[in-house]
């Protein structure tokens, strides 16, 4: 299985700290935000990865990652967003990497207490469809911001709703995902949203309504440095004190 590592986007709502550099260029405690991704996937096994970025700093991750053996990845590819156009369009400029393998794909202003090797094996064993994580999350006030998934009778997810007014369930959706090569013709099919971005969730329905989206629940924190400046210190305050990554 590959990896592609999403850190491309605006940033915008780390403004102005997202005007001078990439948002994950920006620090969480003692490194900077990218290499937790980096180094959640590799301790999943994930050694073959594509690391998808854009704006006025790209240039900055290759000085930072190199050829990605410091970091114990085997071969460290690149490609270029030219605008933000949404996560399934930065996942689309991977699929001649993926070359007709299953990927796992992470956004890279994640930040896990605890790492998702199991989902990787599970993944493998599925051999189709796609993969989620998802964590649990109590406060209805946040899952208004995010992804969060509808569940049938029977516990397989029926729908995504994104930013819901009445949450359907107490999990968000969380930026890991595995996909089956099929992923790239599915982001051929999809419009651009309200927002004019090619949206994941999209992406992610198209296999629920296809009876062949599984699930995990991760273990412990999760947090989307990205999502505001509070965010972004809650994340730091969190990794500072307990660590990430664990196994
Ligand atoms: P978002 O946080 O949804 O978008 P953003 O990073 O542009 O931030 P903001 O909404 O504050 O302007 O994106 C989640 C991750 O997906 C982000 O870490 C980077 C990645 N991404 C891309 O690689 N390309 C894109 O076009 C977008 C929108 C996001």
């Amino acid at each position: 299985m590959k990896g592609v590592v999403l850190a491309g986007g605006s940033g915008t709502r780390l403004h102005p700290l997202t005007r001078i550099t990439n948002k994950h260029l920006l620090p969480i405690y003692d490194r900077p935000m990218i290499s937790y991704a980096i180094e959640a996937l590799v301790q999943a096994g994930i050694t073959d990865i594509m690391l998808v970025t854009g704006g006025t700093h790209a240039g900055e991750f290759l000085r930072l990652l190199g050829n990605g053996h410091e970091y114990g990845i085997e071969r460290l590819a690149y490609a270029y967003q030219d605008r933000p156009g949404g996560i399934a369009e930065a996942l689309g400029l991977a699929e001649r990497f993926a070359a007709g393998e299953g990927i796992l794909v992470m956004l890279a202003d994640n930040i896990v207490e605890h790492g998702f090797a199991g989902t990787v094996r599970r993944f493998e064993t599925q051999g189709s469809g796609a993969r989620i994580l998802l964590s649990e999350e109590k406060d209805p006030t946040h899952l208004r911001h995010l992804g969060v998934p509808a569940f049938a009778a029977d516990g397989r997810i029926e729908r995504i709703v994104e930013k819901p007014d009445e949450p359907p369930s107490a999990f968000a959706v969380t930026g890991i995902y595995c996909y089956a090569p099929d992923v790239f013709e599915v982001i051929g099919t999809l419009e651009p949203s309200g927002r004019g971005e090619l949206e994941i969730t999209d992406v992610n329905n198209w296999y629920v309504e296809r009876g062949s989206m599984e699930f995990d629940v991760l273990e412990g924190f999760w947090g989307d440095a990205g999502e505001s400046i509070d965010a972004y210190y809650a994340v730091n305050d969190f990794v500072r004190a307990h660590g990430a990554n664990k196994g």
